[in-house]
């Protein structure tokens, strides 16, 4: 596989600029010249806001103070699933960016949908408990209590918000004050540096630092560096932010790295979010630990899952924060003063999908463990192809992503104020019609550089989805 320059792209960028670009941007204006900062972004930026919105033309410029965003959420505009997934759609390309599966969500929970909405109980039509649908919160609860090692309080240990994103939401904003820190490890969902911002909060950042180079490698060997960690927690740290199995990465913290972030929150008296939407999803031997069930760790940890994660219907939007009341009732509150409730249809539908599930515990047929069964093909697969083509995949322990460098297969990218893993991946996505996510968008600024090189790829996607992809990459150079 030889390393291809992508500065003169103009032949190629003229094939793209067909229907709607074409008439921003003639074909002629691009062919015969090298592809500078201005072109490209402004060709990305063009295209992008053409096929979304047709008013920002004609909107009036209001210039007054007045009409600023809000001073806690600026800087925080920039968002990667907004514009890589606008791309992705413009351009047609084999979308392996954002984390949904392309394929149907499993037959039976579809159904339970279908008979909550046609259900004539009028109630499930109706606004149902502020904290959940009683319903779910005792599916939960009857799910959890064996895994977590407890009784579970469904009406106050229990909250139902709009996805993981709902959850992450109103717990950050419901326990951090102005000027508390907060410690984030990297690589993180971009969602949780917005947020604690939003919260008037300090994100401070530990990053997982690789242990081991070569053709492919595990994301067992990104670490915390011991110290480092323990270097981050002061007085003023009220939260640290885990995510395991995590996205992008697809690390899935052992029991012992565990027990030092535990170590550490008792003795800086921190609680812990622990973002485990990715649960069911683990890989050969490596078993999901929950950091809630480590001594004296329930106290202060809240744990959170995601119906769209769990059952595959990501466009459900359902999550749900587990822990101790003392910690529920200042995501309750949060939630009750933003989205006061979520759909009651959709609360049923996954109550009665877990419902299912529960009867269906150990056995072949529970879907809790037959999709990492039918995932790992996927990712084998994945792993084997980018190897083959020279892109150093991290093969991941759980979740759905894979991340690959991407080094061997470009000389040079188009100049931006843009991070490099940006650029490719408009680049490519423009070129090669192959769309994958940039991890930078997953770090601070300061530590961007580590994974410059890398891009992620999502594998919950049909084989054939997965083969197109192959196929691009295996005829980058044709
Ligand atoms: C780590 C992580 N947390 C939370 C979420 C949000 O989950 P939901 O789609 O249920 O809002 C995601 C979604 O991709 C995620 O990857």
């Amino acid at each position: 596989m030889h390393a291809v320059s992508v500065c003169n792209v103009s032949t190629r960028l003229g094939r793209f600029c067909t229907g709607t670009a074409s008439k921003l941007l003639p074909l002629t204006s691009l062919t015969g010249l090298r592809l500078r900062k201005q072109t490209f972004d402004g060709l990305v930026q063009r295209i992008c806001s053409s096929f979304f919105s047709t008013s920002t033309v004609r909107e009036k410029k209001m210039t007054s103070k007045k009409f600023e965003i809000a001073k806690r959420i600026q800087g925080t505009e920039k968002n990667v699933w907004v514009d890589i997934s606008k791309l992705a759609v413009q351009q047609k390309s084999v979308n392996l960016g954002q984390g949904f599966p392309d394929f149907m969500a499993p037959e039976h929970v579809v159904q339970c949908l279908k008979d909550a909405v046609c259900s004539d109980t009028p109630g499930v039509h109706q606004y149902t408990r502020s904290f959940g649908h009683p319903r779910l919160v005792s599916a939960l609860a009857q799910l959890y209590e064996p895994i977590f090692g407890r009784q579970i309080d469904p009406m106050t240990e229990i909250l139902i918000s709009i996805g993981g994103y709902g959850s992450l939401f109103s717990i950050i904003q419901g326990l951090v004050n102005p000027g508390d820190e907060v410690i984030i490890i990297e690589p993180f969902f971009d969602c949780y540096m917005p947020m604690v911002k939003a919260a008037c909060g300090v994100p401070v950042f530990v990053p997982l630092r690789p242990t081991a180079a070569g053709q492919v490698t595990s994301s067992a060997d990104w670490k915390l560096d011991e110290s480092e960690l323990s270097s981050k927690f002061n007085s003023k740290t009220k939260l640290i932010i885990l995510n395991t199995p995590n996205n992008p990465l697809g690390k899935v913290f052992k029991k012992e790295e565990l027990q030092v972030i535990s170590d550490l929150c008792k003795k800086h008296d921190v609680v812990c979010i622990a973002d485990e939407v990715y649960e069911w999803m683990t890989y050969d031997d490596n078993r999901h630990v929950r950091i809630a069930t480590l001594p004296d760790m329930w106290e202060r940890t809240v744990t959170i899952g995601s119906a769209g994660k769990t059952f595959s219907v990501t466009g459900w939007k359902l999550g749900w924060t587990i822990g101790p009341k003392h910690l529920v009732h200042c995501a309750q509150i949060m939630h009750q003063n933003c989205a006061y409730t979520c759909p009651t249809p959709m609360q049923e539908a996954v109550a009665r999908g877990l419902e299912v599930e529960i009867s269906r515990l150990g056995t072949p047929e529970s879907y809790l463990t037959s999709l990492a069964k039918e995932l790992q093909p996927k990712r084998d697969y994945l792993a084997s192809v980018l190897a083959e083509v020279g892109m150093k995949p991290v093969v991941p322990q759980g979740g759905y992503f894979m991340m690959a460098d991407y080094s061997n297969l470009v000389s040079d990218l188009p100049e931006s104020d843009e991070a490099k893993d940006f650029r490719f991946v408009k680049w490519m996505t423009i070129n090669k019609k192959l769309t994958v996510i940039p991890p930078t968008a997953f770090y601070s600024k300061e530590h961007e550089h580590m994974v410059d090189n890398y891009v992620r790829f999502c594998f919950i996607k049909k084989d054939s989805t997965l083969q197109q992809a192959a196929q691009i990459l295996k005829h980058w150079n044709d």
